[in-house]
């Protein structure tokens, strides 16, 4: 698929996206309002999200990042998924919230959860902005999610192609119409 070819449809504007952050952020900082709340987010694609998430809450948090990777130049996951930057300290005591950009087949966010098990935190939730349950290979619900979204390959926001438009600041579609 070549997305220079095809026609985009935007599916979540910049206002609609940080609207929608500023209410998971009171949210997350509801529900982790005593506990030693632990950013984990997922590099490269939700460094957008996670940047805005992290300035709307208002409680102490700690932040750290790990890269994952599955896709290549594709718009499908190659089911593997490796996991190249890595946390180094023991996570006991803390409740860790893993922030991503989407959660598709699954695969990732699975493989991150038992990465992070083994570092012995309290207790592991996770929270996307794009949820995309339609193609899901194993079952895993995310704990908070911005938008449901049909199937369909999204793009911006942080969300690459062939590594490009994670610097377009709203979340569009790539439509199987030619321009
Ligand atoms: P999963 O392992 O299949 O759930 O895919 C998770 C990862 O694939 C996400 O962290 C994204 O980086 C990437 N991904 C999944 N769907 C899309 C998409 O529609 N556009 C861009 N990247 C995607
Ligand atoms: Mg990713």
């Amino acid at each position: 698929m070549d997305i220079d070819k095809k026609v985009w449809e935007i599916l979540f504007s910049e206002e609609d996206i940080l609207n929608r952050i500023d209410e998971l952020g009171g949210q997350i900082s509801g529900d982790y309002k005593d506990k030693n709340l632990y950013i984990i987010s997922l590099l490269r694609g939700s460094f957008v999200f996670t940047a805005d998430l992290v300035r709307k809450l208002d409680i102490p948090v700690k932040i750290d990042f790990i890269v994952t990777s599955s896709y290549g130049y594709e718009t499908e996951t190659t089911g593997t998924v490796e996991i190249t930057g890595h946390i180094e300290e023991d996570l006991t005591g803390y409740h860790v919230l893993i922030v991503d950009d989407i959660v598709d087949s699954g695969l990732t966010m699975k493989k991150v959860i038992e990465y992070l098990k083994a570092k012995n935190p309290s207790d592991i939730k996770s929270c996307v902005l794009l949820d995309k349950p339609e193609r899901r290979q194993l079952k895993l619900v995310p704990d908070y999610v911005g938008f449901t979204i049909p199937n369909k390959f999204v793009v911006g926001y942080g969300l690459n192609y062939g590594d490009h438009y994670r610097n377009i600041p709203y979340v569009f579609a790539v439509t199987d119409e030619d321009r």
